[in-house]
């Protein structure tokens, strides 16, 4: 009887451990134990503070409890009589409260200090656009502020709009290095949660307001010379600096809506290119300049041979593009920069929709190991997500304007069209 006791003890703990080691996991992509940057760092130094005071109550109350369980456990032929029963002992009492009050100020001050750090914005003067942008069109006021992204929670996706370059993209953030980031976050429908585990969050996006935070991916030149003791001329710092990031920050990281927003809750997910400051800056002109119609031309010279004689433009690539615009109705919901007729703003901005590497707000991923493209899986992707977006996303409303809900569309489309539309959008490199 005892052993089988026994037995079942081991068994139920070993199946307790078994499923508390399932919540480990060695792949660190959305790790707030690996940090990039001073917000992500102050949060995990929050965290620690608070195990290890937890721990430290834990172990002494857990010890007492021990101590008193056996030294005052009933034995074989107890014969001793009950202890005095006491009513408290006014300098226990005291000193319990005191330890309390102790322990709750030693967690109170660093959570005050984070708040603090994490909601005031660092004006530094290298953050500021002026200091490290090298794109055109900024005013002197602009120059004066740090980039300021405005990001959309939709269901289920994301927008990122960067008003001062006069921007908008969808789903995958592209941030320079080490530079403080103001972001202004707001919903379009209903509560979502920005969450960038090994970066920064989590604030809500809350219909009807504005939220803000801000983040940097990286240690500022200052913090990142503090912690390592760096020496050396200005130039030389410079260049170490810049290795540093490109080293340890340049990244792809995972993110994550992190509040409960409706069917589709779990797929809301997003992701954040690092960059250098040129690579950003020549990105932000690649979007601005948005793409070519199909073989070169000229939007007005392929629309007035499409509006004249539509059969004249040939390939998969033009009836894709074709589709896209007319019975796909695609443009109704989205924009592609260049295309002065696809101007859509209800779906997500697929200027470049072919160089990011996953479609659907991060839920079909065509990332290659080496961090490239795969171009396969990419086409794969497309197709599947315009095929059955309501398999792959329950609930979106790309479903139910394709004909598979509301029927915006007379017919569904064919597979042939499917595909004529997908290998259109890989061409939005
Ligand atoms: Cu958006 Cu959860």
């Amino acid at each position: 009887m005892k052993h089988s006791f026994r037995g079942l003890i081991a068994l139920v703990s070993s199946l307790i451990a078994l499923a508390l080691l399932a919540g480990c996991d060695t792949n660190t992509r959305m790790s707030t134990f690996d940090t990039k940057g001073p917000i992500a760092e102050a949060q995990l130094d929050l965290f620690m503070v608070t195990v290890w005071v937890s721990l430290f109550i834990f172990v002494l109350v857990g010890a007492v409890y021990i101590v008193a369980m056996f030294k005052f456990r009933e034995r074989k032929d107890d014969h001793r009589p009950l202890p005095v029963q006491g009513h408290g002992n006014p300098l226990i009492e005291i000193g319990l409260i005191g330890a309390s009050i102790l322990l709750l100020v030693i967690v109170a001050v660093p959570t005050l200090r984070a708040i603090w750090y994490t909601h005031d914005f660092p004006v530094t003067e290298e953050s500021k656009l002026g200091a490290w942008y090298q794109g055109e069109g900024l005013s002197a006021a602009e120059e004066d502020q740090p980039l300021t992204i405005r990001v959309e929670g939709y269901q289920w996706w994301w927008g990122f709009a960067y008003p001062q370059l006069g921007i908008t993209s969808a789903n995958e953030l592209i941030i320079p290095a080490g530079k403080a980031i103001r972001l202004e976050l707001r919903s379009k429908d209903v509560i979502h949660s920005f969450w960038l585990p090994r970066i920064a969050g989590k604030v809500d996006l809350i219909p009807g307001r504005s939220n803000g935070m801000w983040i940097q991916a990286g240690d500022s030149i200052e913090d990142w010379q503090a912690k390592t003791g760096a020496t050396g001329s200005d130039e030389e710092l410079r260049t170490a600096y810049a290795q540093y990031l490109q080293d340890e920050i340049h990244n792809y990281y995972y993110g994550q809506c992190a509040e409960y927003c409706g069917d589709s809750h779990a797929r809301m997910l997003f992701r954040a290119s690092v960059v250098s400051d040129d690579d950003f800056t020549s990105w932000v002109s690649e979007i601005k300049n948005g793409h070519q119609a199909p073989d070169d031309m000229a939007w007005e010279d392929w629309y007035a041979a499409n509006d004249e004689s539509p059969e004249k433009l040939t390939g998969d690539i033009n009836e894709g593009l074709q589709l896209f615009m007319s019975r796909g109705k695609c443009a109704t919901c989205h924009a592609v920069n260049g295309n002065p007729r696809a101007v859509g703003v209800a779906g997500p901005n697929l200027t470049k929709l072919a160089s990011r590497q996953s479609v659907a707000a991060g839920w079909l991923n065509h990332r290659a190991e080496d961090g490239s493209v795969d171009i396969e899986q990419q086409y794969a992707n497309f197709f599947k997500w315009i095929k059955e977006p309501n398999t792959v996303k329950p609930g979106n409303l790309m479903w139910k304007a394709n004909g598979g809900g509301i029927g915006e569309l007379d017919e569904l489309l064919t597979d042939d069209e499917i595909h004529k539309i997908s290998l259109y959008l890989q061409t939005l490199k």
